[in-house]
């Protein structure tokens, strides 16, 4: 991948401007109860482990593994569960955690799944939403930025699993070719 460029479109100091923003927001709608922070992987690791530091109250983290077929390609797009929870949801505030969402099916699928573990109530943060590409809603009730339909990397996304320590947010473009 030498050959690609790498563009800022969000800098690693405006990300973790808006993180702070996001963290205290969330520390003010759930003053009380257990609020479980659920991560996503891989992408989301970057921005969920900043995020509960920028929060002021107690939190309980889990990770799920989640795996799609034809994503993005396809409404019909096939989600299934590769890492479940370790901690159970029943009567807790849930805050799912997710680097982007794009076209929505892994979300959508992910709410239905955690909805029927009695949860007290679901809500989704996410860093980045492409409201574009949505092909299934999908409510995100913290988001970080809105973005457009380009491919981007850096702070959790990746490009064949490259990129993503990159601490700025960036948009990988095709070199121009020489005539
Ligand atoms: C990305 C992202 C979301 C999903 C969003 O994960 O982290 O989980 O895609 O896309 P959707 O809205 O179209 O469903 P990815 O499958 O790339 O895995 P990764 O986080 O391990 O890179």
């Amino acid at each position: 991948m030498s050959e690609t460029n790498l563009r800022v479109l969000i800098s690693a100091e405006q990300i973790q401007t808006r993180i702070k923003e996001l963290g205290e927001k969330i520390t003010h709608d759930y003053p009380t109860g257990n609020l479980h922070i659920i991560g996503i992987l891989k992408g989301a690791v970057f921005f969920m482990t900043d995020l509960v530091r920028a929060m002021n109250r107690e939190v309980f983290m889990d990770f799920m593994g989640i795996s799609t077929y034809g994503k993005g390609k396809t409404s019909s797009g096939e989600v299934r569960v590769t890492k479940d929870l370790d901690i159970s949801l029943e009567g807790s505030d849930v805050l799912i955690v997710e680097d982007i969402v794009d076209s929505g099916v892994t979300l959508n699928y992910l709410m239905h799944v955690l909805d029927q573990r009695k949860p007290r109530s679901i809500r989704i943060a996410a860093l980045l939403d492409k409201p574009e590409r949505r092909l299934r809603p999908v409510h995100v009730s913290y988001v970080g930025f809105e973005i457009p339909d380009e491919f981007v990397v850096g702070y959790g996304l990746d490009y064949a699993e490259k990129y993503r320590n990159l601490k700025d947010i960036c948009v990988l473009e095709e070199p121009v070719k020489p005539a």
